[in-house]
């Protein structure tokens, strides 16, 4: 691994400068961008790991009582205390933010024909909103939203007013299956009630009053808690990311990483999974030492982008006009 890596290095040595990243993006035709959470900073999102991220608020505001910041996004915590996701949900809620420079640019390559797939960590939907389709959302959004214990999915703002009101949403699919069973339950017992009247008790009917009280069909307990389709920490990724980079690193032939620390797999692993001969540019506020990126361009996401296009003589699409 290690020769490949520096044969690879050798082979791009000469990739360096802020020319190369032009002559870069001006030439490639299948464009990955991998995107973090440094592209909506500037729409007034906060990152994770910086010193005023979501983290570190998280940690100094000392509310939710989180042994680890990262617990606020862990299904295991959710599944027990659900109520403090909900708690704090509204505060990361897509609502009232609207494009980076960075998302319009983004948009700018897949109108140009150049944009093979942006692969997004972000859950604010931004890109969509940009209006950029070829975007893979790898830790899903809030868009759909799904029951945890039946798995059935409904559509994001379904559970929007228990987002607002900080209250935990459950399940009316679970809730209906609860009460169609324990209707089926009742009349089963009349039924057997009056079949032993007659001494044909069957042995379906031979249940105790207690199951028959809880529904035993239905498992008991509480109908599922409805979690948004965001990926948790213990969670796997959705299928797609899979089958998409499958496909992808096939055709790529430039990955531009921006906004990110880089730090969760598998978004972080994509690197590794693309050709060493792919040409890897960086642009980010702060470095990432755990990665070596053929061009590390430093600096604000925005100015970055709005300079590179400037060069290339592109223009970066204005902003939609919202009419309040
Ligand atoms: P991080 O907060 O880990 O990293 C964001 C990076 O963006 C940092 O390195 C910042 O320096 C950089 N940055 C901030 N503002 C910037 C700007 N204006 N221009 C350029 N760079 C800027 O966020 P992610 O890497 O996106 O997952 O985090 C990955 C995942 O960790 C998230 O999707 C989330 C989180 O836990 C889940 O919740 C599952």
């Amino acid at each position: 691994a290690l020769s490949r890596v520096l044969r690879r290095r050798k082979r791009l040595a000469h990739l360096s400068s802020l020319q190369d990243a032009i002559n870069l993006l001006r030439d490639s035709k299948r464009i990955i961008i991998l995107s973090g959470a440094g592209i909506s900073t500037s729409c007034g999102i906060p990152d994770f790991r910086s010193s005023t991220g979501l983290y570190a608020q998280l940690q100094d505001e000392g509310e939710y009582e989180l042994d680890d910041p990262q617990q606020m996004f862990d299904i295991r915590y959710f599944r027990e205390r659900p109520e403090v996701f909900y708690s704090f949900a509204k505060q990361i809620y897509p609502s009232n933010f609207f494009p980076s420079p960075c998302h319009r640019w983004i948009k700018l390559l897949e109108d140009r024909g150049q944009l093979l797939r942006n692969y997004t960590q972000n859950i604010d939907t931004l890109e969509n909103l940009a209006g950029v389709t070829k975007v893979l959302q790898c830790h899903g959004s809030f868009s759909t939203a799904s029951c945890l214990r039946c798995k059935t999915r409904v559509p994001g703002p379904t559970i929007e007013p228990y987002i607002m009101a900080q209250k935990v949403p459950y399940c009316g699919t679970c809730r209906e299956t609860r009460d169609r069973g324990l209707e089926i339950r009742r009349a089963r017992k009349e039924a057997a009630k009056k079949s032993k009247l007659k001494g044909k008790a069957k042995e379906w009917d031979s249940g105790s009053e207690e199951e028959d009280s809880d529904g035993s069909e239905w498992g008991g307990g509480e109908p599922g808690i409805i979690k948004p389709d965001i990926t948790f920490f213990g969670q796997a990724l959705d299928s797609e990311f899979d089958q998409c980079l499958f496909k992808d690193r096939e055709e790529v032939d430039l990955l531009v990483i921006i906004g990110t620390s880089l730090k969760v797999a598998p978004v972080s692993e994509v690197l590794t999974h693309i050709p060493h001969s792919v040409p890897q540019i960086f642009i980010n506020l702060t470095p990432v030492h755990h990665v070596q990126p053929d061009i590390c361009l430093l600096g604000d996401a925005d100015s970055i982008v709005t300079y590179l296009s400037t060069q290339l003589g592109w223009t970066i699409p204005p902003p939609s006009v919202v009419v309040h």
